[in-house]
């Protein structure tokens, strides 16, 4: 029987993070980057792995449909899910900034109109600057509102800045760091203490040994 459920986010940092748990001694025999599976036991049977979009991976964890997860800070943030984060794994680090067409900023308006993929992100940064935007939630390429007029600004992630650069548009401000973040229902916590406990203090050595 399995100890622990482990809610870990698909796409891009997913194949890392597996990488990083066979280093520390689970494996998942059956896993591989295009799996259509969604349940993974690991050899040793401590851990069963659940692979979630990485957006729904907080609700899991805070509804305790999982006892931990792992996903990036930024629909962690989002999600605003009343969770444990515990530990910071590094892996898939990038930013959220705000973005817009080169040389426009700050926009000559009243009220921004911000796009992004981040409706909550977005308005407590402008809130805390004390700015009252319009936001305008949008669900993917949000480099292209500013190009046709649906939006002054965006907010959105960087990594290498490549998406912004063909886009002719330029960071304005740095809004967060982002990375894979372990974080960990509260009752979880309580009554599995133990279990997830161990697996943080493998995960650090893991990490310790990586960097
Ligand atoms: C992400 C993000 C940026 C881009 C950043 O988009 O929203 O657009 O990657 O990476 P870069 O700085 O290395 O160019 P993604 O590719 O996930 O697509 P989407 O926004 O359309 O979902
Ligand atoms: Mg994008």
């Amino acid at each position: 029987m399995s100890n622990i459920t482990l809610a870990l986010a698909k796409g891009r940092t997913a194949d890392s993070t597996i990488h990083l748990l066979k280093k520390i001694g689970i494996q998942f025999q059956d896993f591989h980057e295009d799996t259509r599976k969604l349940v993974f036991l690991s050899e040793d049977a401590s851990i069963k792995l659940i692979f979630v979009k990485a957006v729904d991976v907080p609700t899991y964890v805070e509804k305790g449909a999982a006892d931990i997860g792992i996903a990036g800070k930024d629909n962690i943030l989002e999600s605003q899910a009343d969770v444990y984060e515990l530990l910071d794994l590094k892996i898939g680090q990038c930013k959220f900034v705000v973005a817009g067409r080169a040389g426009d900023f700050p926009p000559s308006k009243q009220r921004l109109t911000v796009a992004s993929k981040y409706p909550n992100i977005t308005e407590q940064h402008f809130q805390k600057k004390g700015l009252d935007v319009e936001t305008v939630k949008l669900n993917g390429s949000v480099e292209l509102a500013p190009l046709i007029g649906l939006a002054d600004v965006i907010v959105d992630i960087v990594e290498t800045g490549n998406t912004l650069k063909e886009n002719g548009l330029e960071v304005f401000e740095d809004v967060e760091n982002i990375s894979t973040r372990l974080i960990v229902n509260k009752a979880s916590f309580a009554t599995k203490s133990n279990d997830i406990q161990l697996f943080i203090k493998r995960l650090t050595v893991g990490l310790e040994e990586e960097y």
